[in-house]
């Protein structure tokens, strides 16, 4: 998808740029020459003039037929190449997939195949549109074919000059090239639209979470969050969320444990409001968040994802995306606050090291760290957290969790917990499963009543 997107931005502007610069610039011109000179020939003999132009109706025919099939071959070519761009990111990105099962080959021999394909398409297109000139031009030579025909037994028989005729056939000889030109324009114009068709998509996509437009500020965070029977289906699909309740007082740490697919991403993306439930409610200090302006809610919210992501930027500007402003003495001390800060002493560079696209020069663990270095920059008065299932090793383990400790005291956070520590750490644990929550407590609790939490415990940790 990203591909694709990014291919409707570049490719797709950039056939209608062409149109505007090129082609619409000669119209004007084009159709100023025309009209004179389909005004001067009608003044000067329009019999003549009718029987020269009978073939425009011609010309009309053979632009609608070669209309409906460009559109289509057109559009044909705005998908492939969309398509070659998409598996293009796609290979890069998963470049280290592709040779870790050693599928160099079909990848390569399916990145040909939607090459080919490209390439078919814009054959294709292109004949279409040069067999129309042609056709353009055959239809201006019988007109020429008529003017001496007609207008040479007229004049052989005294009825036109010969000076009218000679006119005549350098008027016809004109008339024709701004028509071939505007058929050249027209062409283009074909491929815009099909260009255009697919950017005008892309701008008409709704928005799927949009500020209501009597949306209040937020000014303050509390940090109350309360789920009211909260339903969310993604796109049509089954819901994921069938009937979510529970309320988080400000200050609390709630776990939320489950299988996965059990909806615990879920959860933390409607109350970020990522995205709108299907039925229920999010209150957060008791206002619904579909009534709050998503820039003054999202103010107070920090999150660390489950995948970190970073940007291709220093380490110190990825800690302070979330507060630009931030001094650098503030980034260290977030760097300090999440167990970090000795690490990037001991880079080379220190905090101008250049975290590369993906943070690929970094473990997940150090990313996550950074990651958790921006929101506690932030000070945010409600931390959503996803914790990574990966295994991180013991020791960046250990520094993840020191560094929560501290980052969870005084706001109320929400933790999608992996590991027991953090579990043990929460007030209440909501045992998610199948979209419902169908457990929760304390650890001990939990332990005690011998359901699913004590059967996760046990598989998990025992
Ligand atoms: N963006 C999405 N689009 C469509 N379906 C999704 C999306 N995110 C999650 N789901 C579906 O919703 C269900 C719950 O997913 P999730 O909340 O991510 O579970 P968990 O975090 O507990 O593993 C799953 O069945 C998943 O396939
Ligand atoms: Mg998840």
């Amino acid at each position: 998808i990203v591909g694709v997107t990014i291919s409707r931005v570049i490719n797709d502007v950039d056939v209608i740029n062409n149109l505007l610069s090129q082609g619409l610039v000669s119209i004007v011109g084009d159709l100023a020459i025309v009209v004179g000179i389909v005004v001067v020939m009608l003044s000067l003999s329009p019999r003549l003039a009718l029987l020269a132009l009978s073939v425009v109706p011609l010309m009309v025919l053979a632009t609608a037929v070669f209309t409906r099939h460009a559109r289509v071959a057109f559009r044909e070519t705005r998908e492939k190449i969309g398509a070659v761009v998409g598996d293009l990111a796609e290979n890069i990105g998963g470049v280290r997939v592709i040779q870790a099962f050693a599928q160099e080959a079909t990848t390569h021999e399916h990145f040909e195949q939607m090459n080919r394909e490209n390439r078919d398409a814009h054959v294709a297109a292109v004949a279409l549109a040069s067999a129309f000139t042609p056709v353009v031009d055959l239809l201006g030579m019988v007109a020429t074919g008529i003017v001496l025909w007609i207008g040479g037994r007229a004049a052989a028989e005294g009825e036109l000059t010969i000076g009218v005729v000679v006119a005549f056939l350098a008027y016809v000889g004109q008339l024709f090239q701004p028509i071939r030109d505007l058929s050249q324009v027209y062409a283009t114009l074909q491929s815009a639209m099909a260009g255009g068709e697919r950017v005008l998509e892309l701008l008409d996509s709704p928005v799927e979470v949009a500020d209501t437009p009597d949306a209040i500020e937020l000014q303050q965070l509390e940090g109350r969050v309360e789920l009211r029977d909260v339903w969310l289906s993604y796109r049509g699909a089954e819901p994921a969320l069938r009937g979510v309740s529970l309320t988080i007082e400000p200050g609390q740490v709630v776990a939320l444990v489950g299988p996965t697919g059990a909806g615990k991403t879920s959860i933390a993306s409607v109350v970020a409001r990522f995205y709108d439930v299907t039925q229920g409610a999010v209150l957060i200090d008791g206002h619904d968040v579909r009534k709050l302006k998503q820039r003054s809610l999202r103010r107070f919210m920090g999150i660390v994802p489950q995948d970190p992501f970073l940007f291709s930027a220093s380490i110190a500007d990825n800690i302070r995306f979330g507060r630009p402003e931030a001094s650098d003495a503030e980034v260290r001390e977030a760097a300090r606050l999440a167990n970090l800060d000795e690490f990037v002493q001991s880079l080379p560079e220190g905090y101008d090291t250049l975290v590369q696209e993906g943070g690929v020069n970094l473990s997940v663990g150090q990313r996550q760290l950074i990651c958790i270095a921006r929101v506690a920059l932030a000070q945010p008065r409600l931390l959503i957290l996803d914790e990574a299932t990966s295994s991180v090793d013991t020791l960046t383990e250990a520094l993840i969790q020191e560094a929560l400790a501290r980052l969870l005291v005084g706001r109320t956070c929400i933790v999608i917990a992996h590991r027991l520590s953090t579990v043990r750490r929460a007030d209440r644990i909501y045992v998610v499963q199948g979209g419902r929550i169908v457990e929760e407590g304390s650890h001990e609790e939990l332990l005690d009543r011998g359901g699913l939490y004590r059967e996760l415990y046990e598989k998990q940790f025992g």
